[in-house]
């Protein structure tokens, strides 16, 4: 078997190097799991980006939602019976390793590490907008210069850093504790959405949704932008998906079968639900045209209905909630460096874990910082776009094994099992390459071109040093 394709295997990634394996503590019940999913699902994609997608596909966004969501919910069920059967840190990462080989699991590893590194970024800038804004409320003597990234007009953004490190050092406290703020802030965000449907709902006019699909259905380009129904949805898609990060909480699920399945479907059905009541309540309370171009549609719309206190809440919320988001990507993403350093694909000392918090430290600050760095100087054009091309890559690595592992070990005992296997896989991995194809194309010019980089580290490095490397 050749480097490329050597499996770590199902009983050697969950069992045969557990005495080696540095513990992290099993602290997490369902409702934590829960909570971290929606967490990380809830966030900027429905805060922010519900006025993009409308712009895009019209009153048709509505579709948009259905079908990012209908894909992620295919590929959610994949993550929940990979999850449960390997209930190690890693995520698809993981799976691949065990099912499909090293070479395609590094690939995934390194796109999962760009997604959670972009998605961190792009939450705390879109924090430092809302942040700005309260400190110009304030009229703190901050300059504007250390608001904002060089691109957007300034020199650093301080407050995006700020949030960036505060999440990495709440993390570094230990994962209860982090798990319980995140519960509350969770609450936060729903009860402001909640809040949002409740104000639109005497306002709705079904006239809103005609013309329903002004912009056609299949991405197509005009004046350079990619319009349309799917064009929406590969945008969407960023607001669904965070699910996956429960998964890579597995070795601290105190009952993996059951909660990880509880909280990766729970936290999707949740979201679905949630995200398709506040689209219907934004596009029939008002014509598209008057919130799609705003950078907080959902404040807009509360304030075009004459409701200036609701619209100043909802955007507190999005301030108080939005570090969730942050929190559940930064965990999820010291989980993948995590699992990539103790199968010696990266460094190792990157895998030690604190024996007073149970948690890994040194990786927690690292991304923080990371996350920081980008935060403070990038602006965020496009960055969406590109958190989502690695999340689908990873979403893509889960339906296979998923699918693989069946016909090569029908009888291996599940947990949780995929119900219409060969559909929902199909349907999950076919959706995510229609949505890959839909992403603007320098976001797969680049995507190729991290991915190049990454296989020459792996080829001239991490693959000499795997733990799975003839000694
Ligand atoms: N789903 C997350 C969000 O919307 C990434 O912010």
């Amino acid at each position: 078997m050749s480097f490329w394709n050597r499996r770590r295997g199902i009983d050697d990634a969950t069992a045969a190097h557990g005495a080696q394996r540095a513990q992290l503590r099993r602290s997490l019940g369902w409702p934590h799991l829960v909570a971290l999913g929606v967490g990380g699902i809830v966030g900027t994609g429905i805060y922010t980006l519900t006025g993009e997608a409308a712009a895009l596909a019209g009153p048709a966004a509505m579709l948009s939602f259905l079908i990012a969501g209908a894909v992620c919910a295919c590929a959610a069920l994949a993550y929940a019976e990979m999850a449960t059967m390997i209930p190690v840190a890693g995520s698809a990462y993981t799976y691949s390793y065990a099912v499909i080989g090293e070479g395609w699991a590094w690939i995934v590893g390194w796109s999962l590490i760009l997604e959670y590194t972009l998605v961190c970024s792009v939450v705390a800038v879109g924090w430092g907008g809302y942040a700005s804004g309260l400190i110009h409320q304030a009229q703190l003597p901050i300059p504007e210069a250390l608001m904002h990234a060089p691109g957007a007009g300034g020199v650093i953004d301080l407050p995006a850093i700020f949030i960036a490190l505060a999440v990495a050092a709440l993390l570094m406290l230990g994962t209860r504790e982090s798990a319980r703020v995140n519960l509350v802030l969770v609450i936060v965000k729903i009860v402001a959405l909640a809040g949002f449907v409740a104000f639109c709902a005497p306002a709705f006019d079904a006239a809103h949704f005609s013309p329903f699909m002004p912009h056609g259905f299949a991405a197509h380009e005009v004046d350079g932008v990619k319009m349309g129904v799917m064009a929406a949805a590969s945008i969407i898609f960023f607001a669904f998906y965070g699910f996956d990060a429960i998964s890579t909480a597995s070795e601290e699920a105190r009952n993996p079968g059951r909660d990880l399945t509880i909280g990766i479907v729970g936290s999707m059905l949740i979201c679905v639900l949630i995200y398709m009541a506040v689209a219907a309540s934004a596009i029939g309370a008002q014509p598209v045209a008057s919130f799609a171009k705003s950078a907080e549609p959902l404040a807009q719309i509360l304030r075009l209905l004459d409701h200036p206190k609701a619209a100043a809440l909802i955007g507190g919320a999005a301030v108080v909630a939005l570090p969730t988001v942050i929190m559940v990507f930064m965990y999820g993403q010291s989980r993948v460096f995590f699992a990539m350093a103790r199968d010696g694909l990266l460094p190792q000392r990157l895998a030690a874990v604190s024996a007073k918090r149970g948690v890994p430290v040194a990786v927690t600050l690292l991304t923080g910082v990371i996350a920081a760095t980008l935060a403070g100087f990038m602006p965020l054009s496009r960055i969406v776009a590109l958190a989502n091309a690695g999340t689908l890559c990873a979403f893509i690595a889960t339906a296979a094994s998923m699918m693989i592992l069946r016909i090569r070990e029908p009888q291996r005992q599940r947990r949780f099992r995929t119900p219409w296997w060969p559909l929902i896989g199909t349907v999950a991995i076919v959706g995510c390459l229609y949505l890959f194809s839909s992403l603007p194309a320098e976001t797969l010019h680049f995507f190729l071109i991290w991915n190049a980089l990454g296989l020459l580290i792996y080829l001239f490095w991490a693959r000499h040093r795997s733990a799975l490397a003839p000694s």
